[in-house]
């Protein structure tokens, strides 16, 4: 006997990725329902090599539903989220809504499984920010052979992280800058994302820093330990998938380059591609539908006593978000409702 899975946002791009990731996996899916705003009634959605049809998550009855996948924005999420928690089906949250509640485990199952016994307090488990995901998967097992003390990131995020709208918007302006009469101006982003880099990904925060910068940080301390200090830029860039991050790292230990290559190729969820020459790293395109987290570029920083720099690599709609929460069911599948 499988699950009853619900996709909430069935139609956005974290939600169609949902879909393919259940697909591809083989989630002991018994009966699975496609939802979306009224807007979407009726539009059809690829689950493998069935077609479903998007019902209105507003009057669907969540009895008897095992898992709900939700991928709608904070706001649709507090409205319809603890509807379906109280009906005993388990959220799988891809907003920010729940991140920071400490009665709700924000998970990424290769760094700390185990706090997803936590999520019976609310029937909610949290999936972090795309940029963070791919973060912690290379920090956590650097962290446990040198202990990080500092963590210095910059982002170059791509437009699919901003959703469905936002790939469109990159796509036009693209195209209508070749176009005499067709161009577009901003309106997702505040300026021109086409051949453009936009050092601002979500809203600006009293003290300067932009909220997406606030949350790399506010999640890795959640999720690997409130000791590791994060600063953060985070900017987007004209890529439609795959985030990238520049990181250097302080440890209180010294870390050997070579020896950080090995932690990093044995850990899980992480590949490693790493040659010095041209080419020898990973970049966006190269990550598009692959689950890995790749890491490249990793080198001692000299300037610093304990210092390492990486780059990583993921595709953002996969491990940052699709990917994450079905690896989240199916911690959830085998240690706790133990259906399939
Ligand atoms: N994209 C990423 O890399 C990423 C990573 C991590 C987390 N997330 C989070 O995942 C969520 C979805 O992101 P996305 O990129 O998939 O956005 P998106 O492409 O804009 O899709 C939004 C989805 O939510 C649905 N929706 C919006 N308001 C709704 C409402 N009131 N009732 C029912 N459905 C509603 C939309 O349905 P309609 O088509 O009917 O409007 C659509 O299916 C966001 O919370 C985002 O922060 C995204």
């Amino acid at each position: 006997m499988g699950y009853k899975v619900v996709v909430a946002g069935a139609t956005g791009n974290v939600g169609r990725e949902m879909l393919n990731i259940l697909a591809e996996r083989q989630f002991p899916v018994d009966e699975i329902a496609a939802l979306a705003s009224r807007r979407s009634l009726g539009t059809e959605v690829s689950f493998g090599d069935k077609t479903l049809k998007t019902r209105d998550l507003d009057s669907f009855d969540f009895s008897g539903w095992d898992i709900a996948f939700f991928a709608i924005g904070a706001k649709a999420t507090k409205k319809y989220a603890p509807n379906a928690a109280k009906f005993g089906c388990v959220v799988i949250d891809n907003s920010s809504l729940y991140r920071y509640d400490p009665a709700v485990p924000l998970i990424v199952p290769e760094v700390n499984a185990s706090a997803i016994m936590g999520y019976s307090k609310k029937n909610i488990i949290a999936n972090p920010n795309c940029s963070t995901a791919q973060l912690v998967v290379a920090l956590k097992p650097l962290h446990d052979r040198a202990t990080i003390k500092r963590v210095v990131v910059s982002t170059y995020q791509a437009v699919s992280g901003t959703g469905k709208a936002a790939t469109d918007e990159l796509w036009n302006q693209t195209k209508g800058m070749y176009v005499p009469g067709q161009g577009v101006a901003p309106s997702i982003y505040p300026k021109q994302i086409a051949f453009n880099v936009i050092p601002q990904c979500d809203t600006f925060m009293e003290d300067g820093t932009t909220r997406e910068e606030w949350k790399m940080a506010a999640e890795t301390k959640k999720i690997i330990d409130t000791s590791i200090k994060v600063t953060a830029t985070c900017v987007r860039v004209p890529v439609f998938v795959g985030h990238s991050e520049a990181v250097n790292i302080e440890f209180k230990d010294f870390l050997d380059e070579e020896e950080a290559r090995e932690i990093l190729r044995n850990a899980p969820g992480v590949l490693v591609v790493d040659k010095r020459e041209d080419g020898g790293y990973v970049t966006p395109v190269e990550c598009v539908g692959d689950y890995a987290t790749f890491v490249s570029r990793i080198r001692q920083d000299s300037t610093i006593e304990n210092g390492l720099n990486l780059w990583v690599v993921s595709d953002n709609l996969r491990k940052g978000a699709a990917l994450n929460a079905v690896q989240i069911a199916e911690v959830l599948g085998q240690r706790v409702l133990k259906k399939g």
